[in-house]
Formats: C-alpha cells, sequence, structure tokens
C-alpha cells in the first residue's frame, strides 16, 4: 500500500525507530548537473556533494545505522576527463584529512571496496592512514566504493574461487552463494535493505549487482549536493513502508 505522509510531521519525527535499515548503500549523482544549473565548473558540484556526504554520515551515525555504502568513485570513472579525475582524487584526499577527526567524534568506522591498487599513491596512503585510525570505533561502518565496479569485484571473485579450485583448496560443488559471497570485497558487510540513488537516474550502474538481490532501491529526482538530510529521512520513511517479501508471499512474512 502506497505509505501517504502525515503532513503535520516532519519525516523524522516519521521514522520508526525498531525498524531502521541495518545497512544504506547511496549512488551519489548529480554533482555535474548541480554545478552547470549554478553556471559552475563539475568541480564545484563535487565539492558541494562532499559537504552532503558530511550531513549524510552525521545523520545515518545518530539515528544508529550500522553500515553506509557509498559510491564515490566507480572503475568507468577513471575514463572522464584527466583534470576531473586529478581533481575528484585530490578532493578525496582533503575530504579524508578533514573529515577524520568528525568521524571519531562520531565514533565512524571508515572501510573502503573496490580496486584501490588503481588509486594514487597519496590517496591511498592516505585511506590507509584513516583506516587505522577509525578502525576501533564502534558505531556507524561507512564503506567508500572507490574504483569499484560490481563485474570487476565479480570476476575477481570469480579468478580466485577458480584458482583456490585450481589448487586444490576447494571442490567446485562446495562454491555455493555463501562461498561467492566471501569472496566479494564485501564479505563482512550485510546485504544493504535500502539502496537510494539521486539525481532522477534508474540504474545501478554496475553497483552491489550480486548484493542487491533483495534491496529496496529507492530513487529521487534531487540533485546529491540538494539532498537535505530531512530528503535522507524521507527515503527512510519510504523503505519502513515496505514489504520486504524475500520472494515469499504476504502471508508468509
Ligand atoms: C556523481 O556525479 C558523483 C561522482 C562521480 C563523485 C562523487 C564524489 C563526491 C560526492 C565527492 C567525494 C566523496 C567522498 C565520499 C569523500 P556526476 O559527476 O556523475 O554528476 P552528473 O551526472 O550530474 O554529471
Amino acid at each position: 500500500m502506497p505509505h501517504v505522509p502525515k503532513i503535520s510531521m516532519s519525516y523524522k519525527e516519521q521514522i520508526i525507530s525498531d525498524r531502521m535499515p541495518r545497512h544504506i548503500a547511496i549512488i551519489m549523482d548529480g554533482n555535474g548537473r548541480w554545478a552547470k544549473q549554478h553556471g559552475l565548473k563539475r568541480m564545484f558540484g563535487h565539492r558541494e556533494g562532499v559537504r552532503t556526504v558530511h550531513e549524510i554520515t552525521t545523520a545515518a551515525a545518530e539515528m544508529g545505522i550500522d553500515y553506509l555504502t557509498l559510491y564515490a568513485f566507480s572503475t568507468e570513472n577513471w575514463n572522464r576527463p584527466k583534470e576531473e579525475v586529478d581533481a575528484l582524487m585530490a578532493l578525496l584526499v582533503e575530504t579524508i584529512r578533514q573529515e577524520t577527526p568528525t568521524l571519531m567524534q562520531n565514533n565512524v568506522k571508515l572501510t573502503t571496496i573496490g580496486d584501490l591498487s588503481r588509486l594514487p599513491e597519496v590517496t591511498r596512503t592516505k585511506f590507509e592512514q584513516c583506516l587505522q585510525q577509525t578502525a576501533a570505533n564502534t558505531g556507524l561502518t561507512m564503506v567508500l566504493a572507490l574504483s569499484y565496479s560490481s563485474r570487476w569485484e565479480i570476476t575477481d571473485a570469480m579468478t580466485r574461487i577458480a584458482n583456490d579450485v585450481q589448487n586444490g583448496k576447494m571442490k567446485a560443488e562446495e562454491v555455493s552463494e555463501q562461498v561467492v559471497s566471501d569472496y566479494l570485497t564485501t564479505k563482512s558487510v550485510p546485504d544493504p535493505d535500502l539502496l537510494i540513488r539521486t539525481s532522477g537516474e534508474y540504474r545501478i550502474s554496475n553497483f552491489l549487482l550480486w548484493q542487491l538481490a533483495y534491496t529496496e532501491l529507492y530513487f529521487t529526482d534531487c540533485l546529491w549536493p540538494d539532498f537535505t538530510v530531512e530528503e535522507f529521512y524521507k527515503a527512510i520513511v519510504d523503505y519502513q513502508h515496505r514489504e520486504r517479501r524475500f520472494g515469499k508471499t504476504s502471508e508468509q512474512v
């Protein structure tokens, strides 16, 4: 049944605390279009996008969400003009440097997924430092997808499974869904309950294809720099009014 929000209540007030998604994944799209709308260069959009990352991460930590996965840089993003790629890499380093104290204050643990070997040395080193610094934090786990694509991840997992079968570490008939999940970069993270994509695009764009099998999808026209905490709450309220059947009937769940 479609959810009809009560106009007098804010979305935050409508959140049901015992029905929180454990893991929210976000495709942060629309930075470039936001910049264009404001007559600015694309990098200004990415800078505004960082402000949104700060606000949404803080809100997720406050709400007690366990995992927040952000698609920060895809494998395909390497094909953007060199100037934009270099500027994004510099922005990532600057953001991590600036945000680490906030992550510590909010008890946020940073982790990454993706082919980090492709990142410039300085970017990788900065991330590794931040991963170590926040490793003992016990609140929200923030998973940054960097140089990530799902087809890369699945191909990499298949190659390692094939090697392990060939080397006798495992039998082919022992390859189960659980084994495949354990070879993915997300092995220690539960599958997302909710995926949010901003900017009015209705695509998954090579993001967590295996892990999204039963995830609830939420699309909004908001460009990522315009995505407010209230919009975030709205997505969570929408999620909380869906029936997750996991292939069963309504009566069974
Ligand atoms: C998509 O917008 C966004 C990106 C490719 C980069 C996202 C990066 C950030 C928000 C900044 C860094 C983030 C962190 C976590 C530190 P787009 O450029 O594809 O926008 P467009 O589709 O409107 O052109």
